[in-house]
């Protein structure tokens, strides 16, 4: 007899950040997947700081009024923490251990490894596979993250009667994106060594992914808030003002040359040392290809900058390039959109795991 295939629900991958709620909802096509829509809903100012939540209300709001405009009937979620509230570590058990008792074992052995009391810790755990010296032994990668985090972050998706299925790292959501982006560029070799870099409004991150792992992680403080404020001070404009022309234009002609440019290059100097941080720390000496996302991404001509300063191929990356869409989802609108969308579209994959 055959059975009847009941579809597994899909989960909509929610991106919590400084300036937004961002959503994103896929379904599993034929072969690939189709965007069945997105949406972006600006937080106040104040409620997330450098990645962590300060008023929780409002990030419930903005995930109510998000989900409205996303137009499904679909509850279930996929959250993810900034990857620098997060401690990883690499650690072995033996081999062939039940799941439950894997679990009991890593429990026992994460207190070497956490630097914080275990009872304010939610902590996770996957197996990578067998130690490369010894069958007998695994490796399991150890993740740790406040409570807090966790807590406040599921909390506002409750408040907007959403269910909170899986809570990711950012630095794995984007790994779990990367293999979409390597379909969209057809001159990268999957197993490349590539640096995926997010350039956002507050914080930028680079990911290092080697045969589609994710190596190397590392936030710092920068982004195009900084631009939005060059704007206010050259051109006497409020910060909601300032934001809107740098998208949509309607600034004065001395701002790409005397504001934007200056800008750009910052830019490229900041990917260069997080570059440099990277190569400091690793065994690499050289990175095959730049993949930039975050809304930042979408600047005009910073691809070219950045690959012009630090040598290396640069691309703007769009994780939907070979997806069907939606008919209400506007092509052009997530084509721009696409690069600040990465964190939320890698969330939403993990539907399909
Ligand atoms: N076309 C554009 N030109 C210039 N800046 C842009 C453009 N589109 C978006 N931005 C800028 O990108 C930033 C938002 O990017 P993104 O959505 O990735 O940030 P975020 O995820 O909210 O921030 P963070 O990750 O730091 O918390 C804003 O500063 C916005 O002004
Ligand atoms: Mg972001």
């Amino acid at each position: 007899m055959i059975g009847l295939a009941r579809k597994r629900p899909t989960l909509i991958g929610i991106d919590i950040s400084s300036t937004s709620v961002k959503m994103v909802e896929l379904s599993r096509t034929g072969t690939g997947y189709r965007v069945e829509g997105y949406s972006v809903e600006p937080l106040p100012g104040s409620a997330v700081q450098e990645k962590t939540i300060q008023d929780v209300d409002a990030v419930g709001q903005a995930i109510k009024s998000a989900h409205k405009r996303l137009g499904t009937s679909n509850k279930l979620c996929a959250l993810a923490v900034p990857s620098s509230a997060v401690i990883t570590k690499v650690i072995t058990m033996p081999a062939g251990l039940k799941p439950d008792e894997m679990e009991g074992q890593v429990q026992l052995e994460a207190d070497q490894y956490i630097p914080f009391a275990l009872e304010e810790v939610n902590l996770d755990f996957e197996i990578i596979g067998p130690a490369p010296k010894n069958p007998d032994l695994v490796e399991v990668l150890l993740s740790a993250s406040r409570s807090e985090n966790v807590e406040m972050r599921v909390a506002a998706a409750e408040m907007a009667g959403l269910n909170t299925k899986v809570m990711d790292v950012e630095a794995y959501a984007i790994e779990h994106a990367y293999p979409l982006l390597a379909d969209q560029a057809t001159e990268l070799d999957r197993d490349a060594l590539v640096a995926v870099i997010d350039v956002g409004a507050t914080m930028t991150a680079i990911n290092i992914l080697h045969k589609q792992n994710l190596i190397y992680t590392r936030e710092q403080t920068f982004g195009g808030k900084q631009l939005t404020e060059d704007i206010m001070r050259r051109f006497g404009l409020s910060y909601d003002e300032a934001g809107r022309n740098k998208k949509e234009g309607g600034l004065p002609d001395s701002y790409v040359p005397e504001v934007l440019e200056p800008f750009k290059d910052v830019m490229a100097q900041q990917v260069a040392r997080l570059l440099q941080f990277f190569y400091a720390a690793s065994t690499h000496t050289q990175v095959d290809q730049i993949i930039l996302a975050g809304g930042c991404a979408a600047i005009p001509g910073v691809d070219e900058q950045i690959e012009s300063r630090v040598g290396t191929l640069t691309r703007v990356g769009n994780a939907f390039s070979k997806m069907s869409l939606h008919p209400r989802v506007n092509p052009r609108r997530l084509g721009s959109d696409a690069p600040a969308l990465m964190i939320a579209c890698g969330l939403a994959m993990r539907s399909f795991d």
